[in-house]
Protein backbone atom coordinates (compact mmCIF):
# COMPACT_ATOMS: atom_id res chain seq x y z
CA UNK A 1 0.00 0.00 0.00
CA UNK A 2 1.87 3.24 -0.94
CA UNK A 3 0.91 5.81 1.02
CA UNK A 4 0.19 9.77 0.42
CA UNK A 5 3.36 11.52 0.13
CA UNK A 6 3.39 15.09 1.11
CA UNK A 7 6.93 15.61 -0.92
CA UNK A 8 5.16 14.98 -4.22
CA UNK A 9 2.49 18.13 -4.83
CA UNK A 10 3.20 19.83 -7.62
CA UNK A 11 2.19 22.97 -5.76
CA UNK A 12 3.62 22.58 -2.09
CA UNK A 13 0.57 24.70 -0.54
CA UNK A 14 -1.77 23.19 2.13
CA UNK A 15 -4.91 24.47 2.20
CA UNK A 16 -5.16 24.24 6.09
CA UNK A 17 -8.67 22.69 8.08
CA UNK A 18 -10.65 25.65 9.22
CA UNK A 19 -13.49 24.90 11.37
CA UNK A 20 -16.62 26.94 11.96
CA UNK A 21 -17.25 27.92 8.38
CA UNK A 22 -14.26 28.85 6.22
CA UNK A 23 -13.63 25.11 5.05
CA UNK A 24 -15.89 23.43 2.55
CA UNK A 25 -15.73 20.59 0.51
CA UNK A 26 -15.37 23.09 -2.71
CA UNK A 27 -12.43 24.66 -1.18
CA UNK A 28 -10.61 21.53 -0.37
CA UNK A 29 -11.39 19.98 -4.00
CA UNK A 30 -10.38 23.79 -5.24
CA UNK A 31 -6.82 23.26 -3.47
CA UNK A 32 -6.45 19.83 -4.27
CA UNK A 33 -7.02 20.30 -8.25
CA UNK A 34 -4.54 23.39 -9.00
CA UNK A 35 -1.80 20.98 -7.19
CA UNK A 36 -2.04 21.61 -3.48
CA UNK A 37 -3.21 19.66 -0.87
CA UNK A 38 -7.24 20.28 0.35
CA UNK A 39 -8.36 19.88 3.68
CA UNK A 40 -11.60 19.42 5.31
CA UNK A 41 -11.89 21.00 9.18
CA UNK A 42 -13.59 17.65 10.79
CA UNK A 43 -13.98 19.97 14.11
CA UNK A 44 -17.43 21.03 15.66
CA UNK A 45 -19.54 18.82 13.20
CA UNK A 46 -21.06 15.70 14.20
CA UNK A 47 -19.52 12.27 12.39
CA UNK A 48 -22.43 12.10 9.83
CA UNK A 49 -22.10 15.86 8.60
CA UNK A 50 -17.96 14.93 8.22
CA UNK A 51 -18.82 11.93 6.41
CA UNK A 52 -20.99 13.77 4.36
CA UNK A 53 -18.42 15.86 3.58
CA UNK A 54 -15.46 14.25 2.49
CA UNK A 55 -18.16 12.27 0.17
CA UNK A 56 -18.78 15.55 -0.91
CA UNK A 57 -15.40 16.55 -1.69
CA UNK A 58 -14.64 13.19 -3.51
CA UNK A 59 -16.86 13.79 -6.19
CA UNK A 60 -15.44 17.05 -6.84
CA UNK A 61 -11.96 16.34 -6.99
CA UNK A 62 -9.89 13.56 -7.97
CA UNK A 63 -6.81 15.05 -5.85
CA UNK A 64 -5.85 13.70 -2.33
CA UNK A 65 -8.24 14.93 0.35
CA UNK A 66 -6.67 15.70 3.70
CA UNK A 67 -9.21 15.94 6.86
CA UNK A 68 -7.90 17.41 10.82
CA UNK A 69 -9.84 16.59 13.80
CA UNK A 70 -9.32 18.85 17.34
CA UNK A 71 -7.89 16.31 19.77
CA UNK A 72 -10.28 16.43 23.11
CA UNK A 73 -7.85 17.63 26.10
CA UNK A 74 -8.61 17.50 29.77
CA UNK A 75 -11.09 19.47 31.19
CA UNK A 76 -9.95 22.65 32.43
CA UNK A 77 -12.82 24.42 32.88
CA UNK A 78 -13.49 25.60 36.64
CA UNK A 79 -17.42 26.24 36.88
CA UNK A 80 -17.49 29.38 39.26
CA UNK A 81 -15.06 30.94 36.86
CA UNK A 82 -17.19 30.19 33.75
CA UNK A 83 -20.37 31.51 35.20
CA UNK A 84 -18.80 34.71 36.02
CA UNK A 85 -17.51 35.23 32.51
CA UNK A 86 -21.37 34.08 31.84
CA UNK A 87 -22.49 37.16 33.96
CA UNK A 88 -19.92 39.80 32.30
CA UNK A 89 -21.26 38.84 28.96
CA UNK A 90 -25.35 38.81 30.17
CA UNK A 91 -25.31 42.22 28.90
CA UNK A 92 -23.90 42.57 25.66
CA UNK A 93 -26.02 38.91 24.78
CA UNK A 94 -29.33 41.30 26.05
CA UNK A 95 -28.61 43.87 23.48
CA UNK A 96 -28.55 41.13 20.82
CA UNK A 97 -31.58 39.71 22.55
CA UNK A 98 -30.19 36.37 22.53
CA UNK A 99 -29.28 33.66 25.24
CA UNK A 100 -25.85 32.90 25.74
CA UNK A 101 -25.34 29.19 25.40
CA UNK A 102 -24.56 26.66 27.50
CA UNK A 103 -21.27 26.15 28.49
CA UNK A 104 -20.86 22.37 27.94
CA UNK A 105 -17.96 19.93 27.48
CA UNK A 106 -17.74 17.80 24.99
CA UNK A 107 -15.34 14.92 23.22
CA UNK A 108 -16.28 17.09 19.86
CA UNK A 109 -17.95 13.58 19.01
CA UNK A 110 -13.93 12.34 18.40
CA UNK A 111 -14.07 8.49 18.48
CA UNK A 112 -16.71 8.44 16.21
CA UNK A 113 -15.14 10.43 13.98
CA UNK A 114 -11.61 8.50 13.91
CA UNK A 115 -14.19 5.37 12.74
CA UNK A 116 -15.39 7.57 9.81
CA UNK A 117 -11.91 8.57 8.54
CA UNK A 118 -10.45 4.98 8.99
CA UNK A 119 -13.86 3.65 7.09
CA UNK A 120 -13.39 6.69 4.17
CA UNK A 121 -9.66 6.80 4.06
CA UNK A 122 -8.96 10.69 3.26
CA UNK A 123 -5.04 10.54 2.02
CA UNK A 124 -4.38 12.37 4.87
CA UNK A 125 -5.38 13.30 8.63
CA UNK A 126 -4.10 16.03 10.72
CA UNK A 127 -4.57 16.71 14.50
CA UNK A 128 -4.02 19.83 16.36
CA UNK A 129 -4.81 20.82 20.46
CA UNK A 130 -2.40 17.52 20.61
CA UNK A 131 -1.79 14.14 19.24
CA UNK A 132 -3.47 11.31 18.87
CA UNK A 133 -3.08 8.01 20.45
CA UNK A 134 0.08 5.62 19.12
CA UNK A 135 -3.09 3.02 18.83
CA UNK A 136 -4.99 5.50 16.58
CA UNK A 137 -2.07 6.75 14.70
CA UNK A 138 -1.21 2.67 14.11
CA UNK A 139 -5.04 2.26 13.01
CA UNK A 140 -5.03 5.02 10.60
CA UNK A 141 -1.46 4.07 9.05
CA UNK A 142 -2.67 0.44 8.72
CA UNK A 143 -5.44 1.76 6.46
CA UNK A 144 -3.32 3.47 4.72
CA UNK A 145 -3.39 6.94 5.69
CA UNK A 146 -0.83 9.62 6.34
CA UNK A 147 -0.87 10.61 10.26
CA UNK A 148 0.01 14.82 10.58
CA UNK A 149 0.58 16.38 13.97
CA UNK A 150 0.12 20.30 14.60
CA UNK A 151 3.34 20.88 16.59
CA UNK A 152 4.18 24.46 17.83
CA UNK A 153 7.31 23.63 20.03
CA UNK A 154 10.16 20.61 20.51
CA UNK A 155 8.43 18.81 23.23
CA UNK A 156 5.43 18.62 21.38
CA UNK A 157 7.35 17.38 18.49
CA UNK A 158 9.07 14.67 20.68
CA UNK A 159 5.46 13.38 21.45
CA UNK A 160 4.11 13.63 18.11
CA UNK A 161 7.30 11.89 17.17
CA UNK A 162 6.65 8.87 19.80
CA UNK A 163 3.40 8.73 18.73
CA UNK A 164 4.48 7.39 15.00
CA UNK A 165 3.36 10.66 13.02
CA UNK A 166 4.50 10.62 9.32
CA UNK A 167 4.79 14.03 8.83
CA UNK A 168 4.21 17.70 11.15
CA UNK A 169 2.80 21.21 10.47
CA UNK A 170 5.19 23.60 12.48
CA UNK A 171 2.40 26.17 13.67
CA UNK A 172 4.01 29.29 13.99
CA UNK A 173 2.96 32.31 16.54
CA UNK A 174 1.72 34.11 13.33
CA UNK A 175 -0.85 31.40 12.62
CA UNK A 176 -4.69 32.51 12.55
CA UNK A 177 -7.10 30.76 14.51
CA UNK A 178 -6.36 28.49 17.21
CA UNK A 179 -2.77 27.73 18.56
CA UNK A 180 -2.36 24.02 17.86
CA UNK A 181 -0.84 24.30 21.89
CA UNK A 182 -1.07 20.43 23.18
CA UNK A 183 -1.34 21.71 26.68
CA UNK A 184 -4.93 23.67 27.05
CA UNK A 185 -3.41 26.07 30.07
CA UNK A 186 -0.04 26.74 28.18
CA UNK A 187 0.56 30.10 27.04
CA UNK A 188 1.46 29.96 23.15
CA UNK A 189 4.87 29.53 22.01
CA UNK A 190 5.98 32.93 20.64
CA UNK A 191 9.39 31.57 18.86
CA UNK A 192 9.86 32.74 15.36
CA UNK A 193 8.07 30.09 12.70
CA UNK A 194 12.21 30.04 11.42
CA UNK A 195 13.31 29.06 14.98
CA UNK A 196 10.44 26.49 15.32
CA UNK A 197 10.90 24.86 11.66
CA UNK A 198 14.34 24.42 12.34
CA UNK A 199 14.08 22.61 15.86
CA UNK A 200 11.16 20.64 13.85
CA UNK A 201 13.63 19.78 11.03
CA UNK A 202 15.93 18.17 13.21
CA UNK A 203 14.07 15.68 14.46
CA UNK A 204 11.09 14.76 11.47
CA UNK A 205 12.08 14.68 7.25
CA UNK A 206 8.76 15.78 6.14
CA UNK A 207 7.51 19.32 7.94
CA UNK A 208 4.98 21.58 7.17
CA UNK A 209 5.38 25.29 7.83
CA UNK A 210 2.23 27.22 8.81
CA UNK A 211 2.00 30.64 10.14
CA UNK A 212 1.50 34.61 8.71
CA UNK A 213 2.40 33.10 4.99
CA UNK A 214 0.89 34.93 2.72
CA UNK A 215 3.22 35.98 -0.31
CA UNK A 216 4.78 33.58 -2.64
CA UNK A 217 8.26 35.10 -1.64
CA UNK A 218 7.03 33.82 1.83
CA UNK A 219 6.25 30.32 0.05
CA UNK A 220 9.45 30.02 -1.27
CA UNK A 221 10.88 31.31 1.86
CA UNK A 222 9.76 28.33 4.01
CA UNK A 223 10.63 25.78 1.48
CA UNK A 224 14.22 27.12 1.02
CA UNK A 225 14.49 26.04 4.61
CA UNK A 226 13.33 22.90 4.10
CA UNK A 227 9.68 22.62 4.69
CA UNK A 228 7.92 20.32 2.35
CA UNK A 229 5.20 22.64 1.83
CA UNK A 230 3.20 26.06 3.13
CA UNK A 231 0.30 25.62 4.96
CA UNK A 232 -2.19 28.54 4.46
CA UNK A 233 -5.29 29.27 6.32
CA UNK A 234 -5.93 32.88 6.50
CA UNK A 235 -4.99 33.49 2.46
CA UNK A 236 -7.86 31.37 1.74
CA UNK A 237 -10.17 33.33 3.71
CA UNK A 238 -11.63 35.79 1.05
CA UNK A 239 -12.00 32.71 -1.73
CA UNK A 240 -14.71 31.93 -3.40
CA UNK A 241 -15.38 28.59 -2.46
CA UNK A 242 -14.18 29.42 1.62
CA UNK A 243 -17.68 29.39 3.45
CA UNK A 244 -16.33 32.74 5.83
CA UNK A 245 -18.87 34.61 6.27
CA UNK A 246 -19.93 38.00 5.21
CA UNK A 247 -19.00 40.00 8.10
CA UNK A 248 -15.44 38.16 8.84
CA UNK A 249 -15.43 38.83 4.90
CA UNK A 250 -15.74 42.69 5.38
CA UNK A 251 -13.51 42.77 8.55
CA UNK A 252 -10.84 41.18 6.39
CA UNK A 253 -11.14 44.06 4.25
CA UNK A 254 -11.83 47.16 6.30
CA UNK A 255 -8.83 49.74 7.25
CA UNK A 256 -9.96 49.99 10.55
CA UNK A 257 -8.85 46.59 11.29
CA UNK A 258 -5.21 47.14 11.65
CA UNK A 259 -3.41 44.24 13.95
CA UNK A 260 -4.51 40.61 14.91
CA UNK A 261 -4.00 39.29 18.47
CA UNK A 262 -3.89 36.34 20.51
CA UNK A 263 -7.18 35.80 22.56
CA UNK A 264 -9.12 33.19 24.94
CA UNK A 265 -12.14 35.63 24.45
CA UNK A 266 -14.23 33.74 22.54
CA UNK A 267 -13.52 30.11 23.14
CA UNK A 268 -11.49 29.50 25.89
CA UNK A 269 -8.22 28.63 24.41
CA UNK A 270 -6.26 30.93 22.56
CA UNK A 271 -6.85 31.91 18.75
CA UNK A 272 -5.71 34.55 16.82
CA UNK A 273 -7.85 36.90 14.93
CA UNK A 274 -8.42 40.55 13.97
CA UNK A 275 -8.45 43.06 17.53
CA UNK A 276 -11.70 44.28 18.01
CA UNK A 277 -13.69 45.30 20.74
CA UNK A 278 -14.71 42.07 22.66
CA UNK A 279 -11.19 40.82 22.18
CA UNK A 280 -9.99 44.27 24.14
CA UNK A 281 -13.25 43.61 26.93
CA UNK A 282 -12.95 40.31 27.86
CA UNK A 283 -9.28 39.05 27.15
CA UNK A 284 -8.07 39.68 30.64
CA UNK A 285 -10.81 37.96 32.30
CA UNK A 286 -11.86 34.88 29.91
CA UNK A 287 -11.05 31.44 31.34
CA UNK A 288 -9.03 29.19 30.14
CA UNK A 289 -11.87 26.87 29.42
CA UNK A 290 -12.62 24.77 26.10
CA UNK A 291 -14.94 24.11 24.51
CA UNK A 292 -17.09 25.83 27.55
CA UNK A 293 -16.44 29.25 26.50
CA UNK A 294 -16.78 28.05 22.81
CA UNK A 295 -20.92 27.02 23.01
CA UNK A 296 -21.36 29.80 25.84
CA UNK A 297 -20.65 32.88 22.95
CA UNK A 298 -21.34 31.06 20.51
CA UNK A 299 -25.40 32.46 20.11
CA UNK A 300 -23.62 36.16 20.78
CA UNK A 301 -21.25 35.35 18.19
CA UNK A 302 -23.84 34.10 15.31
CA UNK A 303 -26.40 37.49 16.31
CA UNK A 304 -23.24 39.75 15.85
CA UNK A 305 -23.09 38.36 12.41
CA UNK A 306 -27.07 38.64 11.76
CA UNK A 307 -27.06 42.28 13.08
CA UNK A 308 -23.32 43.14 10.79
CA UNK A 309 -21.73 43.81 13.90
CA UNK A 310 -18.31 43.04 13.42
CA UNK A 311 -16.84 44.07 17.24
CA UNK A 312 -18.75 41.38 18.76
CA UNK A 313 -17.75 38.06 16.90
CA UNK A 314 -14.15 36.59 15.86
CA UNK A 315 -12.84 37.06 12.93
CA UNK A 316 -9.65 34.12 13.10
CA UNK A 317 -6.81 35.60 10.91
CA UNK A 318 -2.93 35.30 10.70
CA UNK A 319 -0.30 38.26 11.18
CA UNK A 320 -0.13 38.24 7.16
CA UNK A 321 -3.94 39.09 6.90
CA UNK A 322 -3.38 41.96 4.61
CA UNK A 323 -2.41 40.41 1.76
CA UNK A 324 -5.40 37.87 1.68
CA UNK A 325 -7.30 38.23 -1.71
CA UNK A 326 -10.78 37.72 -2.96
CA UNK A 327 -10.14 35.13 -5.61
CA UNK A 328 -10.74 31.59 -6.92
CA UNK A 329 -8.63 29.76 -4.36
CA UNK A 330 -7.15 28.12 -7.37
CA UNK A 331 -5.55 31.31 -8.71
CA UNK A 332 -4.54 31.94 -5.00
CA UNK A 333 -2.81 28.21 -4.91
CA UNK A 334 -1.30 28.86 -7.99
CA UNK A 335 0.15 32.74 -7.37
CA UNK A 336 1.26 31.54 -3.67
CA UNK A 337 3.29 28.53 -5.63
CA UNK A 338 4.49 30.45 -8.37
CA UNK A 339 8.79 30.68 -7.06
CA UNK A 340 7.95 26.98 -6.32
CA UNK A 341 6.23 24.81 -8.50
CA UNK A 342 7.56 21.20 -8.95
C1 LIG B 1 -10.44 30.75 10.32
C2 LIG B 1 -9.41 29.73 10.74
C3 LIG B 1 -9.82 28.50 11.25
C4 LIG B 1 -8.89 27.52 11.60
N1 LIG B 1 -9.32 26.28 12.02
C5 LIG B 1 -8.41 25.29 12.19
C6 LIG B 1 -8.83 23.94 12.39
O1 LIG B 1 -10.02 23.62 12.40
N2 LIG B 1 -7.87 23.00 12.58
C7 LIG B 1 -6.53 23.29 12.52
O2 LIG B 1 -5.70 22.39 12.68
N3 LIG B 1 -6.11 24.55 12.32
C8 LIG B 1 -7.01 25.54 12.14
N4 LIG B 1 -6.57 26.81 11.85
C9 LIG B 1 -5.11 27.07 11.80
C10 LIG B 1 -4.52 26.62 10.47
O3 LIG B 1 -4.39 25.23 10.40
C11 LIG B 1 -3.12 27.20 10.22
O4 LIG B 1 -2.24 26.85 11.28
C12 LIG B 1 -3.13 28.71 10.07
O5 LIG B 1 -4.20 29.13 9.28
C13 LIG B 1 -1.81 29.17 9.47
O6 LIG B 1 -1.67 30.56 9.60
P1 LIG B 1 -2.28 31.62 8.55
O7 LIG B 1 -3.72 31.70 8.89
O8 LIG B 1 -1.55 32.86 8.87
O9 LIG B 1 -2.05 31.08 7.17
C14 LIG B 1 -7.50 27.80 11.49
C15 LIG B 1 -7.09 29.06 10.99
C16 LIG B 1 -8.02 30.00 10.61
C17 LIG B 1 -7.54 31.31 10.04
Amino acid sequence: MTMFDLRGLDAPIVGAPMAGGPSTPALAAAVSGAGGLGFLAGALLGAEKLAADIDTARNLTTGPLGVNLFVPQFDTGKPAEIAEYAEELAELASQFEVELGEPRYTDDDYPAKVEVLLDLKPEVVSFTFGCASADDIARLRAAGITTVATVTTEAETEIAKARGVDAFVAQGPGAGGHRGTFDPLAQPATDSLEALLAAVLERAAVVVAAGGIGTPEEVERVVGLGAVAAQVGTALLLSDEAGTNPVSRAALQDAQFTETAVTKAFSGRYARGLKNRFMENHDQTAPLAYPQIHYLTGPLRRAAVQAGDAHATNHWAGTGFANARPDAAAAIVEALSSRVRR
